[in-house]
Order: C-alpha cells, then structure tokens, then sequence
C-alpha cells in the first residue's frame, strides 16, 4: 500500500502549517495548492527542506493545477481572505463564497473520493457551501471549528486551575462566530466538571464567564493582535487532528461543524457538534443533553448560521 495523499488548497498561513505537521506527523505525501503562481511551488521547496533537517519522509509538492489533488485521501480547505481587524468573520462571505465553488468544483472533477476539511470563514456556512459545490457525500465534508474554539477554551481553563491541558476537556457547541456555546458542564478537569471545581472554590463564577466570553472572541482577539490576518498554528493543529481521526479511523469524538440531518431538532445546515470521526468519516453525530440555557445559546447560533445560508442562496442562485 503507498503512501497517503494529503491535498491543501490554499497555500497560506494555514495551508503552510499544515503542510508542515502533516510532513512531521508523516501522514502522508503533501500537495499544496494555490492559485497564486510560485507560492505552493516555493512553500514546496522549501518545506521540502526541512525534511532532511528533521528526518522525515514525505514528498511535498506545490502547485496551480487542481489535477494534482487527483486521488487524494484528505483535502483540507483553507482557501479564501481572511478577516483583519475591525471585520467579522460574516464580512468575509461574498469574496470566499466564489473560492468555494472553484475549490468544489475542483474537488468534484478530481478527488471526489477525499475526506474533506474545511477552515475557510465564515465557517459553517462555507463548509456548507463546499459541499453543495463539490456534491460530495455530507459526510465526508466537515467543518474545523469546535476544534480549535474547544483547544481555545481549554488553554484559558488549564491556565485558570493551573494544571496540565493534558487533563483538560472542553466542548464549544454552535456556529464558529460570536455566537459559539462553551458548554461548561461539559468540560471538565481530569473529568470533574468545571461548575463543581467553582462549587469546590477553585475558581469564582465571574472568572469562568470571563473564560466564556474570551473563548467566543478568540480569534477576534488574536486577529486585532496580529493586525494582518487570523490565526494560523492552532487553526492548522485542529485540522490536522481531523484529518489524523479519518486516516487512523481513530473512532475520536470531535466537535466539528457536521451536517445535522434531524439531530438536536436541526437539519439542513452544517453546526458545530460533537461528531465522531473514523474511516467513514463522520461516522455518527452524537446527541448530548443540553439544559435550558445551552438549548437557547444553540438556536442563536443556528438562526445566525441559517442567516448566512440565506446570504450564500441570494449571491449563488445555483445554491437555493
Ligand atoms: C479563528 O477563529 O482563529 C479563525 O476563525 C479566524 C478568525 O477570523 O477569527
């Protein structure tokens, strides 16, 4: 058996890193795609030469032409504009809907067997839209979101209690905007739940709604600090978590923007929830409990997400 493919479509921030962990981690051969001439080739090259420093094996390639994706097992998407400062992710719709339906497209006409990630903002609704373009089966096409934004709550809780992020687990629930559920009943610390560590007086409530309301504003605040466009390691560390689930069909439960099909009372949009990722890709969506208040944060997330599909039919007819 040879080795796997990996195809990254857009050569950015993101689509370097990934590269790169993907070539460290040895998942496999690495494509990079752009539609910028030189740049996939020269990240290639010089990616390409990193590995005899590091001692691994894997061949990476740049490219502008979509048949070289042909055949691979994992696409990762993080072509498109991203936001600066002063913007929300929702501004970058317009602009990153038409990427999305040449990456589609491209992905149709070349690999429509690939399990496919994608990080392009406005998140749910361009994964939504990837889909549509590249009419792929929905569970091969997921969305990296409650990924990155569960790795962000975590970070800030394991900073809180002062203990490893090794025993900590969070979930973040919803769309991957402002709206984003962290469900704290659900994270927990070496698998005691963060409202019982505040009962325990370990923390004050008022420090743990600060945490929320960071983590909802995570990548904002990291765009204001960067002042030239968003986040790149952590978003790239969470796909590559992903993709590593599929390819390993590690059964690992995710939080992920999946197709909901009548789950949590949704269906028809892509949300962020807990999925499980194994060789089948989204294997199952699994349904937690929600109390009241998380019940709630959900539909505002939902209805925000279902305004943006609205905005993506209204620019693409060929959507609606
Ligand atoms: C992030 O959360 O870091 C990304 O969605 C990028 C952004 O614009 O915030």
């Amino acid at each position: 058996m040879g080795r796997k493919k990996i195809a990254l479509i857009g050569a950015g921030n993101i689509g370097g890193t990934l590269a790169l962990l993907a070539a460290q981690k040895e998942l496999g051969d690495v494509v990079l795609f752009d539609v910028v001439e030189g740049v996939p080739q020269g990240k290639a090259l010089d990616l390409s030469q990193v590995a005899p420093v590091q001692g691994f094996d894997a061949k990476i390639t740049g490219t502008n032409d979509y048949a070289d994706i042909a055949g691979a097992d994992v696409i990762i998407v993080t072509a498109g504009v991203a936001r600066k400062p002063g913007m929300s992710r929702d501004d970058l719709l317009g602009i990153n809907l038409k990427v999305m339906k040449a990456v589609g497209e491209g992905i149709k006409a070349n690999a429509p067997d690939a399990f496919v990630i994608c990080i392009t903002n406005p998140l749910d609704a361009m994964v939504w839209a990837l889909r549509e373009f590249s009419g792929l089966p929905h569970n091969k096409v997921v969305g990296m979101a409650g990924v990155l934004d569960s790795a962000r709550f975590s970070h800030f809780i394991a900073d809180e209690f002062d203990v490893s992020v090794k025993d900590v687990n969070t979930f973040v629930l919803g769309g991957h905007g402002d709206t984003m559920v962290p469900v704290t009943r659900y994270s927990t610390v070496n698998g005691i739940p963060v409202p019982d560590l505040v009962k325990m007086g370990l923390s004050s409530q008022e420090k743990i709604d600060a945490i929320v309301k960071r983590t909802r504003g995570g990548g904002g605040e990291i765009v204001a600090l960067l002042g030239t466009g968003s986040a790149f390691y952590a978003p790239a560390a969470s796909g590559i978590a992903m993709a590593e689930a599929y390819l390993g069909d590690q059964k690992r439960i995710l939080p992920c923007a999946a197709y909901v099909d009548g789950q949590y009372g949704l269906d028809g949009l892509y949300v962020g929830v807990p999925v499980l990722i194994g060789a089948g890709g989204v294997e199952k969506i699994v349904e937690i409990a929600l109390d009241d208040e998380d019940k709630a944060g959900l539909q505002v997330s939902v209805d925000a997400v279902k305004e943006l599909l609205d905005a993506c039919k209204a620019l693409d007819p060929s959507l609606a």
